[in-house]
């Protein structure tokens, strides 16, 4: 039987310029470098200029992607952007960066799953496809988490980054089996009664103030360790697979001690597992489509190979995708 299916043409990414290493922090708070990699594997981040706006990370790597894929805006149906730190309260800031794009065509919005975001807007942009809505989709992942830190609190603020990754995803005839290119499962989920252990404490409707970031970062470690391999696997039986078939995980990039555990109980070694914490600290909806561009731009990606993405965040929401490359 003859399915449609979305298949990745393009990607790319975009950091802001300026670097922030772990010994900037312990310069005014009582950290460290050693207390921050072996908690977290995170070394650096980069963090937006002032001025610097998350529509402006989306758009220069939703232009690197569509360069990748060979593609004028126009050739686009849609954007789908995944942000919790949008330029404005509204429009969207997937609206300002169909504009500055150039693209006069289409339709283009917001979706906010916080950390897990860019998995719930594949899955969103996937259906568009899967039903004929959109034939060619930009997914895009785009944060600056520095908006909602609190720099006197030395247990969130280390952790974060600013960044965007994106996506180009066109409609492609598959076979409807396992073999086919492209996106080939996914499995979502949120459990609210968990929303007081990660949240913004601000808000259009509450506080009429941004807000900070807040976080019980014990409980979210033993949530995200349990519940990241659980979607993974239900994402893989969905598709008709099992861990011994993936090629790559790319997961959330919030902790590389979280990210180890996924990959261990999933039975896959770290070597199939694109890891850019490192270099990017967690920079949320913008993770997954960042590691994905530097995975491919060092060659890492063949034609063919599987890959898992699992993401967990705010909300709680969480969920997995898995697609042949
Ligand atoms: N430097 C030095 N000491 C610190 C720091 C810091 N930056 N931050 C916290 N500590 C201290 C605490 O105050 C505490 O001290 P105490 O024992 O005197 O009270 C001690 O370190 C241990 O604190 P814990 O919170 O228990 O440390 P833990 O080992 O759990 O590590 C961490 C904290 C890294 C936040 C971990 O819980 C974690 O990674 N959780 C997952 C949260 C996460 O990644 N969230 C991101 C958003 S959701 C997501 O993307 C999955």
């Amino acid at each position: 039987m003859s399915v449609r299916r979305s298949v990745v043409r393009g990607v790319g990414h975009h950091l802001p310029e300026r670097v922030v290493t772990n010994d900037e922090f312990a310069q005014r708070l009582d950290t460290s470098d050693e207390w921050i990699r072996s908690r977290t594997g995170i070394e650096r981040r980069h963090f937006a200029a002032e001025g610097e706006m998350t529509s402006d990370l989306a758009l220069r790597a939703a232009e690197r992607a569509l360069g990748d894929a060979g593609l004028e805006a126009d050739a686009l149906d849609a954007i789908v952007l995944a942000t919790s730190t949008p330029d404005l309260t509204f429009p969207s800031t997937a609206t300002k960066v169909q504009a500055d794009l150039g693209m006069t065509r289409g339709f283009a919005y917001d979706i906010q799953a916080v950390c897990a975001g860019f998995v719930f807007a594949l899955a969103n942009a996937d259906m568009l496809i899967r039903t004929g809505e959109a034939d060619r989709v930009l997914v895009i992942g785009a944060e600056t988490f520095s908006r909602i830190l609190d720099w006197d609190d030395r247990s969130t603020c280390v952790l974060f980054g600013d960044g965007a990754g994106a996506v180009v995803l066109e409609a492609a005839e598959g076979k409807g089996d396992a073999g086919d290119r492209g996106i080939l499962a996914v499995d979502l989920h949120s459990d609210g009664r968990y929303r007081d252990i990660l949240y913004v404490d601000g808000g259009v409707s509450s506080t009429g103030s941004a807000g900070c970031l807040r976080m019980q970062g014990r409980e979210v470690f033993k949530h995200a360790v349990v519940k990241l391999a659980e979607t993974a696997e239900a994402a893989l039986g969905k598709a008709g697979l099992t861990p011994a078939d993936v090629d790559w995980i790319i997961p959330h990039q919030a902790n590389l001690r979280i990210i180890s555990a996924t990959a261990q109980k999933l039975g896959l070694p770290m070597e199939r597992v694109v890891v850019t914490v490192g270099e990017h600290g967690n920079t949320s909806a913008a993770s997954i489509p960042m590691a994905m561009s530097v995975a491919a731009s060092e060659g890492r990606l063949s034609p063919g190979d599987v890959i898992v993405t699992e993401a967990i965040g705010g909300g709680l929401a969480w969920g997995a995708a898995v697609l042949r490359w």
